[in-house]
């Protein structure tokens, strides 16, 4: 299996006139858990559509698990899990209904799914939920189900859109906990976040600005080049510095 997960050169989308990801290039390897920051609107959700075979990109190159983005799209699709910034499960279905109809979208055939089921279920604790309606559950949980949910066909590496906005602190940190795990399976872990304290869980991360990178290393590494105690300060100081330019 390749090492890296993630590689792009010079990876740029535009919609008309407008630059929204410009030139980015990265190398994610495979089980790094990889923080993608950037304030609202720098591009974050639109690099992410390209990496899972989503959106076309304008122009530069990338891979994904070894997959070209643009020739091998479909194959990509296949190989990810995906947990989108604004939708991951339905509150009106039961969690049972939820994973079946996941596992169905990812061309699970019913033994697997019920097998599957069983095990992310008991895994989370679940288990005693399994016919209660999803938006019955705390936040933490849910987060927690869709990105077992987002695994249901083993991909080997999964992209968490803001996976934890409108989730509390201490259902954070048992979502982090699932994270972490999944990373030591040698699962790639690709995920957007504005909390800066999940940056600091992250082996590496990059900040974005106005569609381009502008730091990219691990968090020590931040803190100790711009000499500032938390990823929250440097990227304070970043973001100033980047708007008067
Ligand atoms: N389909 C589209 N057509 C035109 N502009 C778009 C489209 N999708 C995104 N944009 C613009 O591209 C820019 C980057 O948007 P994107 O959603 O990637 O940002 P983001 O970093 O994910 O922001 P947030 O933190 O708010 O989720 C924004 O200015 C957005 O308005
Ligand atoms: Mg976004």
């Amino acid at each position: 299996m390749s090492e890296i997960a993630v590689q792009t050169s010079g990876l740029t989308k535009k919609f008309g006139d407008f630059v929204a990801v410009d030139q980015v290039s990265i190398d994610v390897k495979r089980g790094e858990i990889f923080g993608f920051l950037g304030a609202n609107g720098a591009g974050k959700t639109t690099m992410i559509r390209m990496l899972c075979g989503l959106l076309k990109p304008t122009s530069g190159e990338g891979k994904v698990t070894g997959l070209d983005l643009y020739a091998e799209s479909e194959r990509i699709k296949q190989k990810i899990g995906y947990m989108s910034q604004k939708f991951s499960l339905y509150n009106d279905l039961t969690l049972s209904e939820n994973i079946d109809f996941y596992g169905g979208i990812y061309g699970l055939n019913p033994t697997d799914i019920e097998f599957k089921k069983n095990q992310l279920l008991a895994d989370l604790q679940l288990t005693p939920w399994r016919d209660k309606l999803t938006g019955t559950l705390p936040p933490g949980f849910k987060q927690g189900l869709a990105l077992g949910t987002a695994m249901l066909h083993d991909p080997s590496i999964v992209f968490l859109d803001e996976p934890t906005s409108g989730v509390d602190p201490s259902s954070r940190r048992a979502f982090w906990d699932v994270i972490y795990q999944t990373a030591s399976r040698g699962i790639t872990v690709f995920v957007t976040t504005h909390f800066m304290d999940e940056a600091e869980y992250c082996h590496r991360i990059s900040i974005m600005s106005t569609g381009k990178i502008i730091a990219l290393d691990r968090p020590d590494n931040l803190r100790e080049k711009y000499k500032l105690p938390t990823i929250q300060s440097v990227f304070v100081h970043l973001m100033r510095q980047a708007s008067t330019h």
